[in-house]
């Protein structure tokens, strides 16, 4: 993942979001990710938001110009932007190549991190490249990093394989990782559970909040 600046895309409009989000304020401490992040199809007036946090989290980051090629391949590609209220506090996005998907990029703002919307964001990603008639799930990703590391495996990606000096900007090494036969019941159950874990976390989260809140 990341190296590549992919040539084709996916162009969209907000009304499209898959997830509502209620109104009232929230921040990453009182975040419930089931309910309050919107999932949208990236759409190009995301650019300057999107880019902003490239910026911020990879050390080679994308340009605005790639972005805009890879939305502007409708049929292979498909990126998501993820909101809170009207902040967009991640992205993702995929290339579909025969019964295969390629995870192209993923990144969740800094504050926001370690609140599920990396998971969120992964599991659309996945369920729509199904849909669109992937079979096989794949992508690159740095040896240590340890966050992304623990998303991909939590859907069933393993490594098979090392690229070595994959990150030119550091000449550092990319595990590649696949999960297979992802249009399969037992994936299918695999998400069903990821979402479930979500909604039990939520539920969690909220007790400890009311324990606070009450002591
Ligand atoms: C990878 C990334 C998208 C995950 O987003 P996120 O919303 O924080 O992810 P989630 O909250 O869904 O959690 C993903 C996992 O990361 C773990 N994690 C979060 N912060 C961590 C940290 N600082 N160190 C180790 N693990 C961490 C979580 O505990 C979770 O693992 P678990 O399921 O075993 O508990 C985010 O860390 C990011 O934007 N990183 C920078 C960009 C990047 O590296 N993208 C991947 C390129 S291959």
């Amino acid at each position: 993942m990341r190296e590549h600046a992919w040539r084709l895309g996916r162009r969209a409009a907000r009304r499209d979001a898959t997830t509502v989000a209620p109104a009232g304020g929230r921040d990453a401490d009182t975040l419930d990710v089931t309910s309050d992040v919107v999932l949208a199809p990236m759409a190009m007036r995301d650019l300057p938001a999107v880019v902003a946090i490239e910026r911020r989290v990879f050390t080679a980051p994308w340009s605005r110009r790639v972005f805009t090629d890879e939305l502007a391949e409708r049929a292979s590609r498909v990126y998501r932007t993820a909101w809170v209220r009207s902040e967009i506090v991640g992205f993702a996005g995929l290339m579909l190549v025969d019964d295969e998907a390629h995870v192209n990029t993923i990144a969740v703002a800094p504050q926001w991190h370690g609140n599920r919307i990396g998971t969120v964001l992964l599991v659309d990603l996945v369920r729509t490249a199904v849909e669109r008639g992937a079979r096989h799930l794949t992508l690159e990703v740095r040896v240590g990093n340890e966050p992304a590391l623990a998303l991909y495996r939590r859907f069933g990606m393993a490594p098979v394989g090392v690229r070595p000096n994959y990150y030119p900007e550091d000449d550092a090494d990319a595990f590649v990782m696949w999960a297979r036969e992802i249009d399969a019941p037992s994936y299918r159950r695999r998400l069903d559970e990821i979402e479930a874990v979500l909604g039990r976390e939520r539920a969690g989260n909220r007790e400890n909040r009311e324990g606070r809140d009450a002591s």
